[in-house]
């Protein structure tokens, strides 16, 4: 192989050096910035973890503060922009026009940007992080053909996605039927955001950092990236995790599922099941489920879903398979449950990982950026196609 190694999927190879998220697989540990995921998930909120991540430590009130201004003020999306929007058609997924709509920031945003600049570079990944949610709501209302909803000054981050998404303003009769405002849904949507704000050198993260390490436009970027978390390996599984469920159904098909799960010549796996570096639990998973029972409580008591999650987690974490291969819940397990019982349609739950992953995107972003180690990033291959060889006429083939 000469100078290089093959490593096919990364899968022991640091394509960097970050000071931004540290997990032990082994463990079972997640922290940000140094902080562990438990303690952030249990007093902090997402934009005060955004900001650690973005920004390297936990902000002061007034840095906050000002911070979250920043956030609003940068809300709102051009309305050209808006027009994007007409030429999906209704039943276009939702992340595929986030990929479009997203990358499209990027025509909007490019003459002042001096990416040399420390303070470009933070007014473009604010911006990134404060237009995710109003972008990712009108994906939604485009395709229910609801009209979309400016995001308010007075709502703070994860209320004014909510606002943004389920507000029919025609239909406000006084009453009490902004649900979507009650502190348990706001809260809980926060806590979801928290957890899968960063998890360092993940596939979209990767790919984020490859795209930026070319010099390209950072929305630009962060659409490839939202490209890459589509998939349902990666973030899709939330959305895969809720088909599973559902196509399950009942405790009694579990067994059937986990055989066609182990079986070689199934293409079929358990989705939410497994991950490439955590091989004891996964720390997120934990907080998920706990949150699960007070969301289920309030919106949706006797979710036969949980209940079947719940079992089908027990009977696989007995079963020799998912033992020896050490194949535990991962943060996708349980999340699509809370959403759907927060009312977000399922072709929206890897829009919702976005949002929230955004956060560490630019953060890693700012930090590739900062590097003065920063180079090109360009894998090397292992050839294994034909040795040289002449070419031939069309007619002597
Ligand atoms: N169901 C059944 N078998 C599995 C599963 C599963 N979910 N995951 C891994 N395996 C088996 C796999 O078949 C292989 O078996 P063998 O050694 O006999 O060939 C072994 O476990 C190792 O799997 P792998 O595919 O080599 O592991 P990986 O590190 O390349 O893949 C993964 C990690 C997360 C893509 C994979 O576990 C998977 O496909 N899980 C389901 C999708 C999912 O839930 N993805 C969300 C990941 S967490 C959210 C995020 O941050 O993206």
């Amino acid at each position: 192989l000469g100078y290089f190694s093959y490593d096919p999927g990364f899968v022991s190879t640091a394509s960097c050096r970050s000071a931004i998220t540290y997990i032990d697989g082994d463990e079972g540990t997640l922290l940000y910035r140094g902080y562990p995921i438990e303690q952030l998930a249990r007093h902090s909120s997402f934009l005060e973890v955004a900001y650690l991540l973005m920004f390297g430590e936990l902000p002061k009130h007034e840095e906050l503060q000002s911070f979250a201004a920043d956030i609003r003020q940068e809300a709102m999306i051009h309305e050209t922009l808006r027009k994007f929007f007409e030429g999906f058609h209704y039943d276009a997924h939702p992340m595929a026009m986030m990929v479009g709509v997203v990358g499209s920031l990027s025509a909007f945003y490019h003459s002042e940007l001096d990416m040399g600049d420390p303070h470009q570079r933070r007014v473009s990944a604010i911006r990134m992080l404060a237009k995710m949610p109003t972008i990712a709501a009108a994906c939604y209302r485009h395709s229910v053909g609801l009209p979309f909803v400016y995001p308010r000054a007075d709502l703070g981050y994860c209320e004014n996605f909510l606002n943004m998404m389920f507000s029919v303003p025609s239909l406000h009769l006084g009453g009490d039927e902004a649900w979507y405002l009650d502190p348990v849904a706001v809260d809980t949507l926060d806590l979801l955001f928290i957890l899968h704000a960063d998890h360092e050198q993940n596939a979209s993260t990767s790919t984020v950092r490859l795209a930026s390490s070319t010099g390209a436009n950072p929305y630009a970027c962060i659409a490839a990236g939202i490209a890459a978390l589509w998939g349902p390996a990666h973030g899709g599984a939330n959305e895969a995790v809720l088909g599973m469920l559902e196509e399950i159904g009942t405790p009694e098909r579990i067994p059937e599922y986990i055989a066609r799960a182990k079986d070689r010549n199934d293409p079929f796996r358990l989705m939410g099941f497994g991950h490439r570096v955590y091989k004891n639990y996964d720390p997120r998973a934990q907080i998920i489920r706990k949150a699960c029972h007070d969301v289920l409580a309030r919106f949706s008591p006797n979710e036969p879903l949980f209940e079947l999650a719940m079992r089908l987690e027990e009977i696989a974490l007995h079963d020799e398979y998912f033992i020896e291969r050490r194949l535990y819940p991962n943060v996708d397990f349980y999340s699509g449950i809370i959403y759907k019982a927060l009312n977000i349609p399922v072709n929206m739950f890897t829009v919702m990982f976005a949002i929230a992953r955004t956060a560490g995107w630019v953060a890693h972003w700012l930090e590739l950026k900062a590097d003065p180690e920063q180079r090109i990033g360009r894998p090397r291959q292992l050839y294994v196609g034909a040795p040289r060889r002449d070419y031939r006429p069309i007619e002597q083939r």
